[in-house]
């Protein structure tokens, strides 16, 4: 999958799919199944690693992820996330981390959080863009500054701050992201920014409308221990299967019953006379 196609995708009407991944196993199997994008979010921080927000993951945690991801990976486009504070702390530092998802992790793009009346993103996503990174903005809710943008909570409800995001999209636009995410905004709203923006809109929690859809593959996979986000709508409950495999194990070491001689090595009879 390529920056080009996804365009093409939007042109032809085609929907565009994006999962997230941790790890090898998963990030093997959404590649298997299609997924245009994969994306190394840093939703690693609640999800996989427990922390209570997305604030704490460290630039060193995503790249250990990224490159575990980078090696299940083939066809999807694969987009490393920039983490809190490893932009918009200097130019220098912006420049740094993004180029490391490319270097040292294999990833295709970096996606960045905010722009939303923030010059600073702004500046952060052209400085990375003008080094030759591609990059996939990111508005409405924007978990790293969820506080400044009122919490955990649906944006642009109202006539102005729907006009202001798309405004923020279109800058995003102009300075050259390859597409943008739409997290829990109204549907009509991300409708609209998918009429007037060229680049593909990716979202969560934004209704049918946009190009295409990412969901937080723990979410779509039951894994996260209980809580769900209204747009999160549970695929499969991988949670039941995993938990009922574990307890038939368990049962069969307790009973004996495993390892059978099928799970097991012999050694031969004229060896084993040699030793008792
Ligand atoms: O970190 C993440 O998983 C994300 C997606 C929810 C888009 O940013």
């Amino acid at each position: 999958m390529t920056i080009p196609e996804l365009r093409e995708k939007k042109a032809r009407g085609e929907k565009i799919t994006m999962l997230t991944a941790y790890d090898l196993p998963l990030a093997r199997l959404l590649d298997q199944a299609g997924v245009d994008l994969i994306l190394v979010g840093d939703s690693l921080s609640m999800v996989a690693l427990g922390y209570p927000t997305t604030v704490a993951v460290t630039m060193e945690e995503m790249l250990h992820h990224a490159k575990a991801v980078r090696r299940g990976v083939r066809r999807a486009l694969l987009v490393g996330d920039m983490p809190f504070m490893s932009f918009n702390v200097s130019r220098e530092e912006t420049l740094r981390n993004a180029g490391r998802f490319l270097k040292e992790a294999g990833c295709d793009a970096v996606k960045v959080e905010g722009g939303q009346g923030s010059v600073e993103s702004i500046e952060a996503v052209q400085m990375i863009l003008e080094a030759g990174i591609p990059v996939l903005g990111h508005l409405g809710l924007t978990p790293q500054t969820a506080a400044k943008v009122g919490g955990f909570k649906v944006q642009a409800k109202t006539a102005e701050a729907a006009a202001h995001l798309i405004e923020a999209a279109l800058r995003l636009e102009a300075a050259g992201c390859f597409g943008i995410v739409l997290e829990c905004i109204p549907s009509q709203v991300a409708g609209l920014m998918t009429q007037r923006l060229s680049i593909p809109t990716i979202g969560i929690g934004a209704g049918p409308q946009c190009d295409g859809q990412v969901l937080v593959t723990h979410d779509l996979l039951n894994l996260t221990g209980g809580f769900h986000p209204k747009f999160a709508k549970v695929f499969a409950r991988v949670d039941q299967t995993i938990l009922k495999a574990v307890e038939e194990f368990r049962q069969a070491v307790e009973k004996g019953t495993f390892p059978s001689s099928a799970e097991s090595y012999a050694m031969s009879e004229e060896e084993w006379r040699r030793i008792t």
